[in-house]
């Protein structure tokens, strides 16, 4: 815990970086939550397969979770996989399997000796044993980490983590531990994949799509969204840090009033 808290009061190390100095007197949001979209185009532009755009979208992962914990950030959530990607042609979402399994393995080690917790958000039990077992090491490696966490939201849904949270508050009920008039938002919190995650103050979208696409419905309730044209291969450290400027200048109401308002 102390670990944790540390992070978030760490001065941030500016010196001539522009986009570093931009935000080194904010608030740094807590969980930042990225769609990484627009692996597919980026291929297309240059004409490579589709599973090109995976794999560089793959391979800068560590330099925005670098970044995250460089300024403070302490959780990052990624979309990598959503329940509707299975809809895709065999031959991509093969491919794009084996890609996420290599990258966990090949880069477990590094992502352990910087500290990271990983988390898997989803129905990731349902996926071929290989990519299970490297996710479970993942876990197992890092649980005990405190300098950062990332949660991988892989084959998930927004509504599927929802159906899953009822289905685990119905068996309470039935089995009498609850009763339904117990169920309220902290129960209904605690049963998602997301359990004893604080929902994200900043959702990242890249490659310019104004949508969620079924991405944590529940907790971006009241979550500041920041969308960028620029395609998710092609997302860089500096991107990272002008979504994190953005939000420094909102001002976050939860349907109340700004303090000096009238
Ligand atoms: C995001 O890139 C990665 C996944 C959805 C797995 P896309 O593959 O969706 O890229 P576009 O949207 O086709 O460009
Ligand atoms: C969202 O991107 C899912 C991930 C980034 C893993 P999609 O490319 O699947 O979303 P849509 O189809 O454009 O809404
Ligand atoms: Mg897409």
């Amino acid at each position: 815990m102390e670990g944790k808290r540390s992070l978030r009061h760490k001065e941030i190390k500016g010196g001539g970086d522009i986009f570093l100095d931009n935000i080194k007197k904010g608030v740094v949001p807590k969980h930042i939550a990225i769609i990484m979209d627009g692996n597919g185009r980026w291929a297309k532009k240059r004409g490579l397969p589709r599973l090109s755009g995976h794999k560089a979208g793959l391979k800068h992962i560590q330099e925005i979770l670098k970044t995250a914990q460089e300024v403070g950030v302490e959780y990052i959530t990624l979309y990598a996989f959503s329940v509707e990607n299975w809809q895709r042609p065999k031959d991509e979402v093969k491919g794009l399997m084996r890609l996420l399994k290599d990258n966990i393995s090949n880069e477990l080690e590094r992502v352990h000796k910087n500290g990271i917790r990983v988390n898997i958000l989803g129905r990731w039990h349902d996926l071929e044993t290989d990519i299970i077992d490297e996710l479970e090491k993942a876990v197992r490696l890092t649980s005990g980490n405190t300098q950062g966490t990332v949660n991988l939201a892989l084959n998930y849904g927004g509504r599927t983590e929802i159906i899953d949270a009822v289905k685990k508050i119905s068996h309470e009920v039935i089995k009498g531990e609850i009763g339904p008039d117990d169920i309220d938002e902290k129960m209904i919190g605690e049963h998602l994949y997301s359990a004893g995650i604080p929902d994200p103050d900043l959702l990242i979208r890249t490659s310019g799509e104004l949508r969620i696409s079924n991405f944590l419905l529940w907790q971006i309730a009241y979550t500041e969204i920041w969308v960028t044209p620029v395609l998710w291969p092609d997302f860089g450290r500096n991107d990272f840090l002008s979504a994190i400027a953005d939000f420094q200048k909102r001002r976050r109401r939860y349907g109340g009033l700004d303090e000096d308002y009238g």
